[in-house]
């Protein structure tokens, strides 16, 4: 078995490759991805750099070309629950493209004739993380992750995002990684821990939290990671 491990900034999967130790570093098409065995089985790592085509090419990579059959990606997110804060994980059942926008041909945002304008997660690995979670006595929220090219920085957007796709938080890559996977029949699993709250602060909360709420998303991840090795 091979397993994915995706973030799309550097901080979001430096906690992952310092657990593994030894990984090679293979450079395919314009990225590097690290290759290593983890507790004997086969793992590739990589960020994507930000964004819904980054983030695109990378999980389709990893998929097609390093032959991952699951995947499983972390990093941070903008709350728009105001139950979230910073530090909280929260895990995706389904994830929509917030800037997607052809509503002038009558259209639901989100939504473009061949797809929809949600997909779900792998419901066994969201079943997984709710039994670690447990284990680990971690507070985890399910919720619906709303993604676009886009940092949020106001209320008035986050608002829309939030009563147009229900959202619990939004970021920049999920809602593409899971239209890859869907669309390759590949279990997937999002994980995100809030960094700010898409308001006017959001970009210094960002830049205070990321380390820190990346960490805290890795190291769930990584037990995610064991849990599935322990059932294998
Ligand atoms: N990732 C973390 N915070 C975010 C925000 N406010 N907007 C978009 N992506 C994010």
């Amino acid at each position: 078995m091979k397993i994915a491990i995706m973030g799309a900034m550097p901080e979001e999967i430096a906690p992952i490759l310092k657990k593994l130790h030894n990984y090679m570093s293979v450079e395919y098409a314009g990225n590097t991805y690290y290759e290593a065995s983890y507790k004997g089985v086969d793992v590739v790592v990589a960020y994507s750099k930000i964004g819904k085509v980054f983030s695109t090419l990378t999980a389709a990579t990893m998929i097609e070309h390093f032959g991952a059959q699951k995947l499983l990606f972390s990093g941070v997110a903008g709350a728009v629950s105001p139950e979230l804060r910073v530090g909280d994980l929260v895990v995706a059942n389904k994830l929509a493209q917030h800037d997607l926008d052809i509503t002038a041909f009558g259209h639901p945002f989100g939504y473009v004739p061949g797809g929809s304008v949600y997909v779900e997660a792998d419901k066994k690995l969201i079943a997984l993380a709710k039994e670690v979670a447990q284990e680990m006595g971690q507070p985890l929220k399910e919720g619906i992750i709303a993604t676009g090219d886009q940092f949020v920085a106001n209320e008035e957007r986050k608002n829309f995002i939030g009563e147009t796709f229900g959202a619990d938080a939004l970021e920049m890559e999920g809602g593409s990684v899971a239209v890859v996977c869907d669309a390759l029949e590949i279990p997937f699993f999002i994980l995100r821990a809030i960094s700010d709250a898409a308001d006017m602060d959001a970009s210094f909360s960002f830049d205070a939290f990321l380390e820190t709420s990346a960490q805290i998303s890795a190291e769930f991840v990584m037990k995610m990671i064991d849990k599935i090795i322990e059932q294998e």
